[in-house]
C-alpha cells in the first residue's frame, strides 16, 4: 500500500506558502489507518517498549490504536494547564513565541522503555520537548515513529541519538 496516496496536500493553508499535509484521509480509509498501526505496531515490538507516548493532539491520534494493538498503556503529553495532577513541564521555542508542554509526573516509571509516536516530523521542536520529558522522568526512549517526515525542515537532525521511523517522506 502506498499511504502517501491518502495523505491530502492543502496548498496555502493555514498561510500561504505552506502546502498541509492532512492524514485524516488517511485515517477515513479503515485499511489505510490500520496499515500505517501496523507498521509502528511492528516497529515498537521490534524495539520492546513498554509504553506509547504521544503529544497532543496528532500524536494520540497515531498512538493509541498502538498501544491498543499492544495491549500496553499510552501516556500523553499536553499542553500546559490540561493535565490535572503533579506535573512536569518543558518550555520550548517556536517561530513567534514559545510553548509548554507537559507530562504527569508518575506516567513513567525510571527504566521503561518508551516508544514516542506523532503524525508529523517538520522542525523537530515538539519531538524533542516530548524526549525531555520522558527523560527527565528516568524513561528510555527506544524509538520514535512518524507518520510524515518533512525532510527539507531538517527535524531529523535534532534526533541522531534516536532510532525513528517516518512512513511517509516529503523531499521539498
Ligand atoms: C504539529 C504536528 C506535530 C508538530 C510538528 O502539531 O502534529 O506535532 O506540529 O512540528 P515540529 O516538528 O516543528 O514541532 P501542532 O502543534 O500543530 O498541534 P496538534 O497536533 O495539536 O494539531
Ligand atoms: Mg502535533
Amino acid at each position: 500500500m502506498n499511504l502517501k496516496d491518502y495523505v491530502s496536500e492543502v496548498p496555502n493553508w493555514p498561510k500561504d506558502g505552506v502546502s498541509f499535509k492532512d492524514i485524516t484521509t488517511i485515517m477515513d480509509s479503515g485499511e489505510a489507518y490500520k496499515y500505517a498501526t501496523d507498521q509502528i505496531v511492528d516497529f515498537a515490538r521490534e524495539k520492546e517498549a513498554d509504553v506509547i507516548v504521544g503529544p497532543e493532539a496528532r500524536g494520540f491520534i497515531i498512538g493509541c490504536p498502538v498501544a491498543y494493538s499492544m495491549g500496553i498503556g499510552f501516556a500523553p503529553v499536553r499542553k500546559d494547564g490540561k493535565l490535572p495532577r503533579e506535573v512536569i513541564k518543558y518550555e520550548y521555542d517556536l517561530e513567534y513565541g514559545s510553548n509548554i508542554l507537559t507530562m504527569h509526573k508518575d506516567a513513567i516509571k525510571p527504566g521503561q522503555r518508551v516508544l514516542i509516536t506523532d503524525d508529523l516530523l517538520a522542525t523537530g521542536g515538539t519531538i524533542v520537548a516530548t524526549i525531555k520529558l520522558i527523560e527527565e522522568l528516568g524513561g528510555i526512549v527506544v524509538g520514535i515513529a512518524f507518520l510524515i517526515e518533512l525532510k527539507y525542515l531538517n527535524g531529523m537532525e535534532k534526533l541522531m541519538d534516536y532510532d525513528t521511523i517516518s512512513l511517509i517522506s516529503y523531499d521539498s
